[in-house]
């Protein structure tokens, strides 16, 4: 992580919003790709392509820590840092979250969604709406004077009452010529608690909200967190920009913008 947070320029902002509309596409590629019967494998494979050879940018996660993909691909029960594998074979009652990271011309987004496959049963679609909508919880409160307990109280409050949980242990970040810059963006807390937003700041918020208890694992490969109590997990997460008068989402995708 770099120690300090990085104030975008005009410049820097324009090529944050240049990476976040190409990472959008992916996801609206992915949403024509994505059926059972893919491997996670097979994901990976063709975000790769798509990445490199049709936006001409570069898979951001490949490489950083060591990670060798270009995107998470978290099932069902893991929260967060899937690895894709060639024998993971998406069923029709899966859901799955894809986290991918795009770098162009120097500056990285970040941003994630869940795909329902179609027998999914209605409380895994529920758990997945219920954190798209906290994920937006917390995006509203995002403007200059704000501070990061609003966004985290936002998110929380939105889960809670909807009687899931909020993994603690990862959180949303900074982000610009890094992937991981700070300031570390809780996705819990308390109003009027914490860093005070300022005009220019990129940063992501990707709640994790499970359907059962909040503790999580890490497994033997080093990197699938999992909840402990094997129920689902959900993930949401934009990469946004402090405006002069409130937000902007750089990764928003097409069928967002009516929202
Ligand atoms: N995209 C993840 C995030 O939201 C980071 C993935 S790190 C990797 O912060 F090494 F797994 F790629
Ligand atoms: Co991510
Ligand atoms: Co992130």
């Amino acid at each position: 992580m770099s120690n300090s947070i990085t104030i975008k320029t005009k410049e820097e902002i324009e090529l944050m919003r240049n990476s976040g509309r190409l990472l959008a596409k992916v996801f609206k590629m992915l949403d024509f790709y994505m059926k059972p019967s893919l491997s996670t494998m097979d994901i990976n494979n063709q975000v790769e392509d798509f990445i490199v050879n049709e936006l001409e940018a570069r898979p951001a996660c490949k490489g950083q820590y060591d990670y060798q993909y270009v995107l998470n691909s978290s099932i069902n029960e893991v929260v967060c840092h899937g690895v894709p594998k060639v024998k993971e074979i998406l069923k029709s009652t899966d859901i799955i979250n894809l986290d991918i990271t795009l770098e162009k011309d120097g500056f990285i987004t970040d941003s994630s969604k869940m795909f329902i496959m179609p027998d999914a049963s209605p409380l895994a679609k529920q758990l997945a709406k219920i954190t798209y909508e906290a994920t937006w919880a917390g995006i509203r409160q995002v403007k200059p004077g704000a501070r990061l307990g609003d966004i985290g109280y936002a998110i929380q409050r939105y889960a809670e009452f909807n009687g899931y949980s909020i993994v603690k242990e990862y959180c949303g970040h900074g982000i610009g010529r890094e992937m991981h810059e700070e300031p570390q963006i809780l996705h819990y807390g308390s109003p009027n608690r914490g860093l005070i937003l300022e005009e220019g700041m990129t940063f992501t918020i990707e709640p994790m909200i499970n359907q059962g208890a909040a503790k999580v694992k890490t497994k033997k490969d080093g990197w699938t967190v999992v909840t402990r109590d094997k129920k689902l997990s959900a993930q949401s997460e934009h990469t946004i920009l402090v405006t002069s008068s409130g937000y902007e989402i750089l990764t928003l995708r097409e069928e967002e913008t009516l929202l």
